[in-house]
């Protein structure tokens, strides 16, 4: 294929994004603009994404974004080859506006429209950062998803897990907020473990030992809460073990899960040299799950992707990408007519 570029649009949550993604001849991909506005701050009053609020600032913040994604990477819509839009899965009102604006430039510019499946987006990305070659294993960790996900093919996914309650991230903000530590979670928790002791409280570590490939994270919410309950009063140390012990049940537990799969893989394609385990997703900075996984991939043989953080969570560099997969490989477009799908199992 020859040089193509893509505008991605991402608003699936709560990040209003647009990039310029051009994929060279090579098969390299060159990001001319990444532009991501974080709507973190009209929603930490409410501890968590209020959708309604999301869907409006999504629709006061996109147009200038995408102006400003053009300007940066110096070109304008008609050096365009089409359009790539998150359509799903994610909070309906945001999609509706991304993917209608992605539609309105396509039907203007005369251009194809990818509507894109945002999992479909991060698990790719490490083909982006690192060119991992297929097959691979993707877990994707964020404040909506818990997944492992054997990446066989553009379009060719298998999920092996996934969470029966929680997802991770959300484990870690329903957490802070027992705690009293603030939106989000995940960071405040990390903060407060840093001066914590990991072995002072032993929290469940559901689902370890089974042979299915689930997760699960809301007993362990229910057991923190029953720490904080049983200490009057709670001390920034007793946050700090707890925070820790939190933590440190998390590693225990992927690393049983995440190990089963890796073996999984490996019996699978015994013949890949190697194996790679992508990870993507919010959760991803958290140093305790990158230094599990790191060291869960080296006993193992695996080589650990983590792509930079700015492109492990929500951005449209991703979505742009995966438009250029598609293309490249002469995958149809979308018709004008594809509707947003809030679920997209
Ligand atoms: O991928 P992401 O930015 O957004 C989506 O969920 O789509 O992930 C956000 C989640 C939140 O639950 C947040 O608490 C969590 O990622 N998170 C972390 C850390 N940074 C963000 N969790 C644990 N440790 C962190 N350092
Ligand atoms: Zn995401």
């Amino acid at each position: 294929a020859s040089k193509l570029r893509i505008l991605g649009i991402e608003t699936s949550c709560d990040e209003t994004a647009a990039a310029v993604v051009t994929r060279m001849q090579d098969g390299s991909a060159v990001t001319e603009a990444d532009v991501v506005l974080s709507q973190l701050d009209e929603h930490s009053a409410y501890g968590g994404v209020v959708p309604e609020i999301a869907a409006r600032a999504h629709v006061d913040a996109l147009d200038t974004l995408i102006e400003e994604a053009l300007k940066r990477s110096g070109v304008t819509l008609a050096d365009v080859d089409a359009i790539a839009a998150t359509s799903g899965p994610g909070l309906i009102g945001g999609l509706l506006v991304g993917l209608m604006t992605g539609k309105a430039i396509a039907m203007a510019i005369n251009k194809p429209l990818y509507a894109i499946n945002h999992l479909e987006g991060h698990a790719l990305t490490a083909r982006l950062t690192d060119g991992v070659a297929f097959p691979y294993l993707m877990l994707l960790v964020s404040g909506g998803h818990t997944q492992l996900v054997l990446v066989k093919g553009v379009g060719e996914y298998e999920r092996w897990g996934t969470t029966i309650d929680d997802a991770l991230g959300e484990a870690f903000d329903k957490t802070a907020k027992l705690l009293g530590l603030p939106y989000p979670g995940g960071p405040a928790v990390e903060r407060a473990a840093a001066n914590g002791d990991p072995k002072r409280f032993a929290f469940p570590r559901p689902l370890v030992g089974e042979a299915r490939l689930d997760f699960s994270f809301s007993g362990l919410k229910t057991a923190v809460r029953q720490a904080a309950e049983g200490i009057a009063p709670v001390t920034d140390q007793d946050i700090a073990d707890i925070c820790a012990s939190f933590q440190h049940a998390i590693s225990r537990t992927l690393k049983d899960r995440i190990g089963r799969g890796l073996q999984r893989f490996a019996e699978l394609y015994p013949d890949v040299d190697q194996p790679a385990l992508v990870v993507a997703g919010g959760v991803a900075a958290n140093k305790v799950v990158r230094q599990t996984l790191d060291e869960l991939c080296a006993i193992n043989g695996f080589r650990f992707v983590a792509p930079p953080h700015h492109l492990c969570t929500d951005n449209a560099v991703m979505i742009a990408w995966a438009g250029l997969e598609r293309m490249a490989l002469d995958m149809p477009a979308d018709e004008l007519a594809v509707a947003p799908r809030s679920r997209w199992p």
